[in-house]
């Protein structure tokens, strides 16, 4: 008998090598003499017939160890565990009848073994190597080699290499080229905090991880390379959610003598590529281009869900002329008054609308302001004794409330606080009461973004893209004197509630750059200091350019239907940044923090 590791040899004196994969076998091949590899995935002893079912990335094979012409064999498949490694020669054979599986693909045959090969024992893992076990994300981010055994997980990395073989064919068809980009480079600002590396030659001095390639890219269009497409990591230090993770992958783009749609329709063809080849559905372009502010009002959101309606109304204009000190201080302060309509939620007990509030104010509101309609009246709300006859019919009607509806209002002082409570509870709505389509994807622009905000913390603008996004044209005039009403010339791009992309025609002309520069406070000096090396290239014949990112493992995610970037790299961090299985970060040597001349605090 072999032991663990020893290899059977064929009569030439070659070692077994396997013949067929575990997914292959069909009724074709009956009578073939094949050799398998692979994982136990479970054996069943069958009162002298033991049956191994064995497993590799393509399927499962079921093989058989028949004591009568070998107890050898019988003896080896005995002592088999489940995760041993073994290759198994054997002789194909047809099923029995009423022995055959149809859902799957191998089942119609059986391999009976003539000779197995111990490769190498496994420990009892963990957990069982099978999809639905129930077993902590924890414990399997720690044995993540185990976990990425199970075919769900390894059918969303399989579709993720098929994903970025279509882009890359995609691309290179229509004579983009791949560039590499540094990872140890300076800062780029897309809203995140670098991470840091320090340098060794040049004690206190420090390299930052891209946040993007986002001035790579735009120096390589000075350089004259007009179509350009990387799938590139990204690295940003910010707080993680369920679709955010340190490191993450773009599918990024730049281009050279363009316009908004022409970036905008290289996107649309590869995502009906995407649909053709690999989702097998067919995506209707040109995608929906919805204004920011549209979406801001009816959706709460830049990136609004658009599988469903409940959309938000706007009657600021109505609530100025009610009692309601709360809706008619916010009307007059200049705030808004939005509200909901939710059809048929009169039904609702007082318990489940105070959990509305709870969502509301959890988002930010004061208060959400509720009332039941009632035969063109509103009726059971807190505030409704406040509001006259006629103001509640111009509500109803404004909000084409039917008897029995629900209507749910938010006022604030600020509309941008009316938008994000009033978005969030649109979509708890719609996720507690089942009104998503589980089905269908979504996709629309984002258009006409202002080009900066107001941050109140730090009294100063802030880009609301990146400082390196054009702002249209006839807009630029009321750069300074009316820096909030300039609009830019960016665009989103939007999938079921989640952003896939971003991007933007670029500021090509180094005047106009500083200009922005400047709008942001960032002084000449800093300006020179940070991206010198670009307001200088912008002086070098820069041609127009613009391009967009998109988010590839989002668009992994989306495309699979799954709830979590985790499901879909390899090998992930956890919402607090490790890596369970490394355990990265970790503390390094003193003798590594000296070299590079940093002491801990
Ligand atoms: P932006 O910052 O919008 O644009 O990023 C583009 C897309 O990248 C994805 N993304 C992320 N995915 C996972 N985890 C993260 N932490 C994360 N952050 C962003 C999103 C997002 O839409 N340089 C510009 C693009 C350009 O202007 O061309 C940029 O990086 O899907
Ligand atoms: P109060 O007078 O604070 O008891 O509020 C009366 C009703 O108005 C309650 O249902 C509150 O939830 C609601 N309310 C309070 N603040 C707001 C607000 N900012 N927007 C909408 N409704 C509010």
């Amino acid at each position: 008998m072999l032991a663990a590791g020893e290899r059977e040899w064929t009569m030439s004196g070659e070692a077994l090598r396997r013949t067929h994969t575990c997914g292959e076998l069909r009724r074709s091949d009956i009578r073939k003499e094949v050799v398998l590899s692979g994982w136990v995935r479970s054996t069943r002893d069958h009162g002298g017939l033991i049956f191994i079912d064995l497993r590799d990335r393509y399927g499962v094979t079921q093989v058989v160890a028949n004591p009568e012409p070998d107890t050898e064999i019988h003896r080896i498949a005995e002592k088999l565990r489940p995760e041993d490694v073994v290759t198994i020669r054997g002789e194909v054979n047809e099923r029995p009848s009423g022995t055959r599986n149809t859902s799957m693909p191998t089942g119609e045959v059986e391999v009976v073994a003539r000779g197995i090969v111990v490769e190498n024992r496994a420990k009892t893992p963990p957990f069982e190597i099978a999809d639905d076990v129930n077993v902590s994300e924890e414990t399997r981010l720690r044995y993540r080699y185990l976990d990425l055994r199970r075919p769900a997980v390894q059918r969303s990395l399989i579709f993720r290499s098929d994903l970025c073989n279509q882009i890359r064919r995609y691309f290179s068809e229509r004579s983009f080229i791949e560039v590499e980009t540094p990872f140890l480079t300076k800062s780029t600002p897309e809203g995140a905090r670098d991470f840091l590396v320090p340098s060794r030659i040049t004690k206190g001095s420090f390299y930052a991880l891209p946040q993007s390639p986002q001035l790579f890219k735009q120096l390589l269009m000075v350089s004259g390379f007009d179509r350009y497409y990387q799938i590139v990591r990204c690295f940003r230090d910010e707080d993680l959610r369920a679709d955010r993770q340190p490191e993450f992958t773009q599918l990024d783009i730049e281009m050279s003598f363009v316009d908004e749609p022409d970036v905008q329709g290289i996107i649309e063809g590869l995502l009906v590529r995407l649909g053709d080849t690999l989702l097998g559905r067919k995506i209707q372009t040109p995608f929906p281009r919805l204004r920011y502010d549209d979406v801001m009002l009816k959706y709460g959101s830049d990136r609004p869900d658009l599988r469903f309606g409940l959309e938000i109304r706007d009657v600021t204009e109505i609530a100025r002329e009610v009692d309601f000190k709360i809706f008619r201080g916010a009307a007059e302060g200049g705030g808004a008054v939005r509200a909901l309509n939710l059809s048929g939620g009169g039904a609702l007990p007082r318990q489940q609308i105070d959990a509305l509030e709870k969502v509301a104010k959890d988002a930010g509101a004061g208060g959400l302001a509720w009332f039941k309609v009632q035969d063109g009246a509103l009726t059971a709300g807190p505030a409704a004794k406040f509001i006259a006859a006629s103001a509640q019919a111009r509500f109803i009607e404004a909000l084409e409330g039917k008897t029995n509806d629900l209507l749910l209002f938010v006022a604030d002082k600020k509309r941008s606080v009316v938008a994000k409570a009033l978005g969030e509870l649109r979509m708890h709505l719609a996720r507690t009461r089942g009104m998503i389509p589980n089905d269908v994807f979504h996709f629309s622009w984002i258009v006409d973004f202002p080009l900066l905000n107001w941050n109140e913390e730090e009294k100063r603008y802030e880009a609301e893209h990146h400082p390196f996004t054009s702002p249209k044209p006839a807009d630029v005039p009321k750069l300074e004197s009316d820096p909030l009403a300039v609009r830019a010339r960016a665009y989103d791009l939007v999938l079921n509630g989640i952003e896939l992309g971003g991007g933007s025609i670029r500021i090509h002309t180094r005047e106009l750059q500083q200009r922005v520069f400047s709008l942001l406070q960032i002084d000449e000096q800093a300006a020179m200091r940070k991206f010198g090396f670009l307001l200088e290239a912008l002086e070098f014949g820069a041609p127009p350019h613009g391009g967009i990112a998109l988010g590839l493992d989002r668009m992994v995610m989306l495309f699979q239907g799954l709830q979590s970037l985790r499901e879909v790299i390899a090998f992930p961090k956890t919402s607090s940044g490790s890596c369970l299985l490394t355990e990265a970060p970790s503390v390094v040597e003193a003798r590594q923090l000296q070299e590079v001349g940093i002491r801990v605090l």
